[in-house]
């Protein structure tokens, strides 16, 4: 299954992938958990992407698109995988599209969770990460048992850069721009399922799995 997770920052892409990885066993593939990695690794990538992050704008296409490239031909994806993050532009969809169907695959399901822009400053402003393994909390709304201790790794936790207001604001004004043109995109191709992202964390799963077993 090749799925597409599509949202604004916040909508809990990644909470559910975490989860959807447990059920269908394919990996998540997050381009912004590889673009993180590489500026915590200092490599040139991370450097160049580092300044677009910090300000919220977009990492340019063709940077990404070659992350992406790469990534889903490695061994564990040929089977399948969840994108979280990307496409985030037209340009970057068109690029999926062709790259796919030169190595004999398309996207089989793209799902879009929706949720609308003050909660998702909440979520943001009160999220934490893990260090070791980037599971995502919530300081209210998803907690870990042991105050910044990661349930999954007993890593530390940590708040991302870019979960600051300001630049949140900035993040969901790209995503207004140049990421929910593709909610249009993808409807018109047909596959498009949406999902409302409120509420409790496990009901919303059990919806993205309702809609992937065509059961919704
Ligand atoms: P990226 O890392 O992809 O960030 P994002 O899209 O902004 O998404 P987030 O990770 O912030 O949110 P999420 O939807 O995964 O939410 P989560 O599950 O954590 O990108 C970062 C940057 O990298 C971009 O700004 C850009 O610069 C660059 N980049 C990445 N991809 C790119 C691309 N393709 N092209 C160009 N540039 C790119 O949940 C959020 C919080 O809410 C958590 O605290 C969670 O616990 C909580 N939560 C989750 N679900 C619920 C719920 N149902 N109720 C209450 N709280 C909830």
């Amino acid at each position: 299954m090749d799925i597409i997770l599509l949202g604004p920052p916040g909508a809990g892409k990644g909470t559910q992938a975490k989860m959807m990885i447990e059920k269908w066993r394919i990996p998540q593939v997050s381009t912004g958990d590889i673009l993180r990695a590489a500026v915590r690794d200092g490599t040139q990538l991370g450097l160049e992407a580092k300044s677009f992050m910090d300000k919220g704008e977009l990492v340019p296409d063709s940077v990404v698109i070659g992350i992406i490239e790469a990534r889903i031909k490695e061994p564990d994806a040929v089977g399948g995988f969840i994108l979280d993050g990307f496409p985030r532009t037209i340009v970057q969809a068109e690029a999926l599209e062709k790259i796919l169907a030169d190595n004999g695959r398309k996207i089989d399901h793209v799902i879009s969770i929706e949720v609308d822009d003050e909660e998702l400053v909440t979520r943001l402003t009160g999220r934490r990460m893990c260090k070791s393994c980037g599971e995502s909390y919530h300081m209210v709304f998803n907690q870990p048992s042991v105050e910044n201790v990661c349930d999954a790794c007993g890593g530390e936790l940590y708040q991302r850069d870019d979960d600051k207001e300001e630049t949140i604001r900035q993040r969901l004004e790209v995503y207004h721009e140049q990421t929910s043109p593709l909610i249009e995109y993808y409807r018109e191709r047909g596959g498009l399922r949406e999902v409302d992202g409120t509420g409790n964390i496990s009901d919303i799963f059990t919806q993205i799995a309702a809609n992937l077993a065509g059961t919704a």
